[in-house]
């Protein structure tokens, strides 16, 4: 099998997008665009991988290092063009003589079978070029395949240099590519800039190795989508829309019950279980994992976390935690990043959890934070419990042992330890540690005085008299 090579061109402006980060940095159903094509390339095990920048270069070599440190990542100062785009390759290709595939950087919809399908024809064909191509309702905006009574393809026109008649043709480029490596870079040096935009286009390589009697393939890909570029916001909201339904698609079809899949938000790489129900207007991101029966949702916010099975979580956010079977969240909670809660447990209406470790059984069922904590099992947090954990310079932690009984309205002022089995008083602001079996009880005692409205208003009469 011949070898082969890969250059992703992504140095372009995305003028069109009107934004301040890089076009392929933005995120496709959570993922930056680009690395829809890097994951494509991984998968497809391809050795050699050079990426094509320009803005933002440092910005986007970081991003991209952070899931493949192999790519060679090449600058092209100035944009003018994907052909010159290319050439910036070719100093890292020399001495390479296989197959090379090129791929732009704004296309996520595109399938590894449709790569492996394109790579294949052009390895048993004796093409220069394989492109691959489809046929859209409107392809506006789109280089076009121009072909000759044999239908073999001999140019594409980019969109702005089509006459009217050729502006009918419906079938597109789309921009994805096997080129024999040498004779590309021969053709590359005759390209020139002389179309409407005054760019070096790619695809006028096509044309030039027609001229010199190689041959150009082409496959048509059957689902027209999965070629769509991003160029504008609202192609990327189009895109996006699209992968969110192909993902709860998926996880409908291994038994998750999706209410609403419109309005709802699942990111590639997340696990469900089945028999698991997700109610409108619930995100869920990359790396999270939900056991099966679980009700999650609506309203629900769920960053990189795993939750096991049989968990309700209604109208809340969970950031980076871990939360076991049987529990229960919200509504209205926020499991903030570095939570781990067990089996059976209720977080309830308004509460705040941070850093926490919640044993099974336990109850925080209202409107309480706790940060920095250690709570162990069948313990019963009152309403409006409060962990002090911050006491300007460092954070301090509260472990509150096996079935501990706290009031309602308790400061616990952290580091404290509440003892095994002991309670608290409502309302007590508890500074110092209980002891096991014991009541901590850390408040004012109240005094009543009896009869102290009647003195009141009697004062308030004698006062009205003397003025009369
Ligand atoms: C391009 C094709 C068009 C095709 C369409 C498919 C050309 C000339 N046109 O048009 O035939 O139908 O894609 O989606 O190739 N880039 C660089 N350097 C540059 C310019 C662009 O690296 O100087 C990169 C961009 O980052 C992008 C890719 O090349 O990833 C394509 O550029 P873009 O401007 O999006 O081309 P289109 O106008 O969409
Ligand atoms: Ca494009």
């Amino acid at each position: 099998m011949s070898a082969i090579a890969s250059v992703i061109l992504a140095a372009g402006q995305g003028k069109r997008m009107e934004s301040p980060l890089p076009k392929v940095l933005h995120p496709v159903a959570g993922k930056p665009m680009l690395f829809y094509s890097l994951d494509l390339l991984k998968s497809l095990g391809i050795e050699k991988k050079i990426l094509v920048l320009g803005n933002q270069i440092e910005k986007i070599k970081e991003s991209v290092n952070s899931i493949d440190r192999d790519i060679i990542c090449v600058h092209q100062k100035e944009q003018l063009g994907t052909a010159q785009a290319l050439m910036e390759a070719e100093p890292y290709l020399t001495d390479f003589y296989g197959v090379l595939l090129v791929l732009y950087a704004d296309i996520p919809l595109l399938k590894m079978a449709t790569l492996q399908k394109i790579i294949t024809h052009h390895k048993n064909s004796s093409a220069c070029c394989t492109l691959l191509t489809a046929k859209l309702e409107n392809p506006k905006g789109y280089g076009r395949i121009i072909r000759n009574k044999f239908n073999e393809v001999v140019e594409i026109k980019e969109q702005s240099d089509l006459s009217e008649e050729e502006g009918q043709i419906n079938e597109i480029n789309g921009g994805i590519y096997c080129f024999d490596s040498k004779e590309l870079f021969t053709a590359l040096t005759s390209v020139k800039r002389d179309n409407e935009q005054k760019e070096y286009y790619l695809t006028d390589v096509i044309k030039i190795m027609r001229d010199k009697g190689s041959s150009i393939e082409s496959i048509t890909v059957e689902d027209p989508a999965e070629i769509r570029g991003i160029n504008t916001q609202q192609e990327l909201s189009q895109i996006n829309n699209l992968v969110y339904q192909k993902n709860a698609l998926e996880h409908m079809e291994k038994g998750v019950t999706i209410i609403s899949p419109d309005n709802t938000f699942l990111e590639s790489d997340v696990q469900i279980g089945r028999g698991t129900t997700i109610f409108p207007f619930t995100i869920i991101t990359a790396g999270s994992r939900i056991g099966s029966n679980c009700h999650i949702g609506p309203y629900s916010y769920i960053v990189e976390s795993h939750i096991a099975d049989q968990t309700r979580v209604l109208s809340s956010m969970i950031e980076h935690s871990q939360i076991g079977s049987n529990t229960s969240i919200g509504p209205y909670a926020h499991i903030r990043p570095e939570s781990v809660i067990g089996d059976e447990v209720k977080i309830g209406n308004y509460v705040e959890i941070k850093k926490a470790f919640i044993d099974k059984g336990t109850r925080v069922s209202h409107l309480t934070y706790l940060g920095d904590a250690t709570l162990g099992k069948k313990v019963n947090i009152g309403a409006g419990t409060i962990t002090c954990n911050y006491d300007g310079i460092r954070k301090n932690t509260t472990t509150i042992e096996d079935g501990v009984f706290i009031g309602s309205n308790n400061s616990l002022v952290a580091p404290v330890i509440i003892g095994k089995d002991s309670y608290t008083a409502a309302g007590s602001t508890i500074t110092s540690n209980v002891p096991p079996r014991s009541l901590g009880i850390a408040r004012a005692r109240q005094e009543n005085i009896v009869g102290w409205v009647d003195k009141k208003n009697i004062k308030k009469q004698n006062k009205k008299k003397e003025k009369e």
